[in-house]
């Protein structure tokens, strides 16, 4: 049998012992790791609401829980719950019943995002993704991209559709894609 003064000892080794724990896990490197996965995956859903919500503003002049909950493919009461947590961070403008604008910020954060959507589905298309995949692909990489790399992107973009001519080089790429073999070029061909 233990006496008192070995149980009072036993329970401070336990406290001791549970606080070591969670100092060890908190400077291991996975608990990094998740914080650094959850704050990407939080900054990923506002991004991804505020981006529907300026997309719906901008094509029906307006939005509403309703309309988020389609594009987004998400019951309407978590929509409810993420737009008024959105409201409570300064982003958005909603009162129940109402319909939703977005603040300056807001605005600010979702032209940005909707840019890069834009950039990378053009990219994804000139590569010869199919349109519906490119625009479900550029939401899920729009996201954690360099604005360095989302500099390049919009130029490349830019550099290939307006180009005084079709590039020949993509016509290659394409029979490159579908043959694996590069195909002759001619001389002075781009
Ligand atoms: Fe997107």
């Amino acid at each position: 049998m233990l006496g008192i003064p070995n149980i009072i000892k036993l329970y401070f080794f336990v406290i001791w012992l549970i606080s070591y724990e969670v100092k060890e896990f908190i400077h291991s490197k996975s608990f990094y790791k998740e914080l650094g996965k959850k704050q990407r995956m939080r900054r990923k859903s506002v991004e991804d609401y505020l981006e529907v919500i300026y997309r719906l503003i901008d094509e029906k002049g307006y939005a509403r829980i309703f309309d988020i909950s389609a594009f987004l493919n998400v019951k309407p009461p978590s929509v409810t719950e993420m737009v008024q947590k959105l409201a409570k961070e300064g982003y958005v403008k909603y009162t129940r019943y109402q319909t939703i604008t977005l603040t300056n910020k807001g605005r600010e954060v979702a032209k940005n995002v909707y840019r890069r959507h834009k950039t990378l589905t053009e990219f994804l298309k000139i590569l010869g993704v199919e349109e519906e995949i490119a625009e479900k692909d550029a939401c899920e990489i729009e996201h954690s991209l360099h604005p360095k790399t989302v500099d390049r992107l919009t130029k490349f973009v830019e550099f290939v559709k307006n180009a005084p001519r079709d590039p020949r080089w993509l016509e290659h790429f394409r029979i490159y894609y579908e043959t694996g073999k590069y195909p002759k070029c001619e001389k002075n061909e781009a």
